[in-house]
């Protein structure tokens, strides 16, 4: 069973998953509109992944006697400042993740709820993971040059792992 405090935290994890859904499928549609079929590829795959998190964090409160609220959500910005940029902003947005998660962690540990300690770990790994995805997607960009990246396009999606 869930305390309050764990259930609250968890709730709030569900809008922080299901925006970052959102974001990603705004940088999609941005990224198609602007000609890259590719990276627009990799960014809706990864929103439809940041959809099943949420999922997750919905089915476990449940399953454990809470109550999973559907939040609203605030809408994305519309247009990006470039390829360069927005996978910048991917990373700090991930970042901002696993400080979520950590946060978690931290709470859970002080409510001694060991079981949603146990439960949130796959997300401290998936986190590290996604860091390491983004960031060696900026290294390449990085490599290529920002205004080059015709062929990258072409093969970023050779660059996912599949979870
Ligand atoms: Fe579900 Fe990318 O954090």
């Amino acid at each position: 069973m869930l305390n309050k405090k764990v259930e609250k935290i968890l709730n709030e994890q569900i809008e922080k998953e299901g925006y970052s859904s959102n974001l990603y499928l705004a940088m999609a549609s941005w990224a198609e509109k602007e000609g890259f079929a590719g990276i627009a590829q990799w960014l809706y795959a990864q929103a439809d992944e940041e959809r099943i998190h949420m999922l997750k964090f919905i089915t476990f409160i449940n399953e454990r006697g809470g109550h999973a609220i559907i939040p609203a959500f605030k809408q994305p910005q519309v247009k990006f400042e470039g390829i360069k940029k927005m996978f910048e902003q991917v990373l700090e947005h991930e970042n901002f993740i696993t400080k979520s998660i950590n946060d978690i962690v931290t709470l859970v540990i002080k409510e001694n709820d060991y079981a949603t300690n146990n439960w949130i770990q796959w997300f401290v790994t998936e986190q590290m993971e996604e860091e390491l995805n983004v960031q060696t997607i900026l290294d390449k960009i990085n490599l290529v040059g920002d205004k080059n990246l015709y062929l990258f396009d072409r093969d970023i999606m050779s660059l996912r792992t599949v979870v």
